[in-house]
C-alpha cells in the first residue's frame, strides 16, 4: 500500500518529503532521477527512488505492481513547461498528454485508488478567443489555451475527468500557480527559475531581473501540501482545485519581497530574455474558495515568507558548495 510520486523534481520532491514525514514510504519514479537534489529536500532513507518513464506503460505498471502502489501523485512533465513546449510541442504532447493517459490507464487496469495530477493556472490566463460568449452552438464559445503547454494541461484535465466519469478512475487535478522553491537540480518552469535566479543572485550580490507583470505564484511546499490534501481528502465534490498564493505579485512587489529579506538586493523589473511567453500577466488572482472548502487548503507562504524560507534552505544546503552568502 504505497503512494507513487511520478516526477521527483521541484514539486514532486516536496510531496515525497511530506509523505515521508507523515510516516509513509513513497515510491518516487523519475525518468532521470536527481538523487543529490532530492537529498536536499527529503531523507533518501525514507523513500524508494526508481528510474521509470511514464511513456513506458508496461514498465510503469511493473513499478506499480512491484511496489504495492495503491495511489498516485503525478508531477512528471516535459522539461521547462511553457518554454519547453513552445520549443518542442510534440515532446510536450507525448510527456504531458500521452504520459498522463498512461498513468490513468494503469490506474484503471490495476484498480488503483486516487490519482492526483498536476495541472496549471495557465488555464486561467494563457487563453484567447471565446468571442461567442458561451454559446455552444457557435464555433468559439469559450476561451481556448493560447500556448502549447496550456493546451496539454487542458487535455489532461479533460481526459482525467472522463476517466473518472467513464472508467471509475478517482482523478483529481491540482492547478498550480507559478511555482518556486528550493531545488538545486534541473527542472521547474520559467517563473521557477526566475525566482531562483533573483534570490540566489541577491545573496551573491548580483543583479537579477523579475518580470513586471502580475502573476499568482505558489511556494513549492504549499504546492506539495495541496497535492497531499487532494490525495487524502475523503469526500470530494469536485475534481479540479486551484493551489496558489491566491493573490497577485507584480514585479515591483516581488522585488520588494526579496528586499524585505535581503535588504541590499539589486532587482531590475524587466522581463528576463526569452521568458515572455511563460510570464504573461494575469488579470486577477485565482479563486481558492473551493480548495479551502473541500481540501482545507490554506497557503502558508506569501512571497516574503517564500523568499525567507528559500534563503534559509540555501544557507543550509547550498552556500558551502557555492562558496557564497
Ligand atoms: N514549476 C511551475 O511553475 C509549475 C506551475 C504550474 C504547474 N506545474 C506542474 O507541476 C508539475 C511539476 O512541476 P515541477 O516544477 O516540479 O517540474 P520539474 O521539471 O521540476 O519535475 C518534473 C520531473 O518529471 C520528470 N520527468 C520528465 N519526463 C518524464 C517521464 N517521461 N517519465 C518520468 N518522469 C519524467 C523530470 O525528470 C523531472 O524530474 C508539472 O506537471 C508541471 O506542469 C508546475
Amino acid at each position: 500500500m504505497s503512494v507513487l510520486v511520478i516526477g521527483g523534481g521541484l514539486i514532486g520532491s516536496q510531496i515525497a518529503r511530506i509523505l515521508a514525514e507523515s510516516g509513509e514510504r513513497p515510491v518516487v519514479m523519475d525518468v532521470a532521477p536527481q538523487p543529490e537534489a532530492l537529498g536536499d529536500i527529503v531523507d533518501p532513507g525514507r523513500i524508494t527512488l526508481v528510474r521509470g518513464d511514464v511513456l513506458d506503460r508496461p514498465g510503469l505498471e511493473r513499478i506499480m505492481r512491484e511496489n504495492g502502489v495503491t495511489r498516485v501523485v503525478h508531477t512528471a512533465a516535459n522539461p521547462l513547461l511553457t518554454l519547453g513546449a513552445q520549443e518542442n510541442p510534440y515532446s510536450a504532447v507525448q510527456v504531458n498528454i500521452v504520459g498522463t493517459c498512461n498513468v490513468l490507464e494503469a490506474a484503471r487496469a490495476l484498480k488503483l485508488g486516487r490519482v492526483v495530477v498536476a495541472s496549471s493556472n495557465v488555464l486561467s490566463h494563457h487563453l484567447a478567443g471565446g468571442a461567442d460568449g458561451g454559446d455552444v452552438m457557435k464555433e468559439d464559445p469559450f476561451p481556448r489555451p493560447a500556448t502549447f503547454y496550456a493546451a496539454t494541461k487542458q487535455a489532461v484535465e479533460a481526459l482525467g475527468i472522463n476517466y473518472a466519469r467513464w472508467c471509475g478512475v478517482d482523478f483529481v487535478a491540482v492547478r498550480y500557480g507559478a511555482a518556486a522553491g528550493p531545488w538545486r537540480g534541473t527542472g521547474g518552469g520559467g517563473p521557477s527559475n526566475i525566482f531562483r535566479a533573483a534570490v540566489e543572485g541577491a545573496l551573491r550580490g548580483e543583479e537579477a531581473s523579475v518580470p513586471p507583470g502580475a502573476m499568482d505564484w505558489v511556494y513549492s511546499k504549499d504546492a506539495a501540501a495541496g497535492a497531499v490534501l487532494a490525495l487524502n481528502a475523503s469526500h470530494l465534490e469536485s475534481r479540479v482545485f486551484n493551489i496558489a498564493m491566491g493573490r497577485l505579485y507584480d514585479g515591483e512587489e516581488m522585488a520588494a519581497a526579496v528586499r524585505e529579506v535581503i535588504p541590499n538586493a539589486r532587482i531590475r523589473v524587466e522581463t528576463p530574455p526569452g521568458t515572455a511567453v511563460a510570464v504573461q500577466p494575469m488579470a486577477g488572482a485565482v479563486d481558492l474558495s473551493r480548495s479551502r472548502a473541500e481540501l482545507g487548503y490554506e497557503p502558508a507562504y506569501d512571497m516574503a515568507a517564500a523568499v525567507r524560507d528559500y534563503v534559509s534552505w540555501y544557507r543550509a544546503h547550498r552556500s558551502a558548495q557555492e562558496g557564497s552568502a
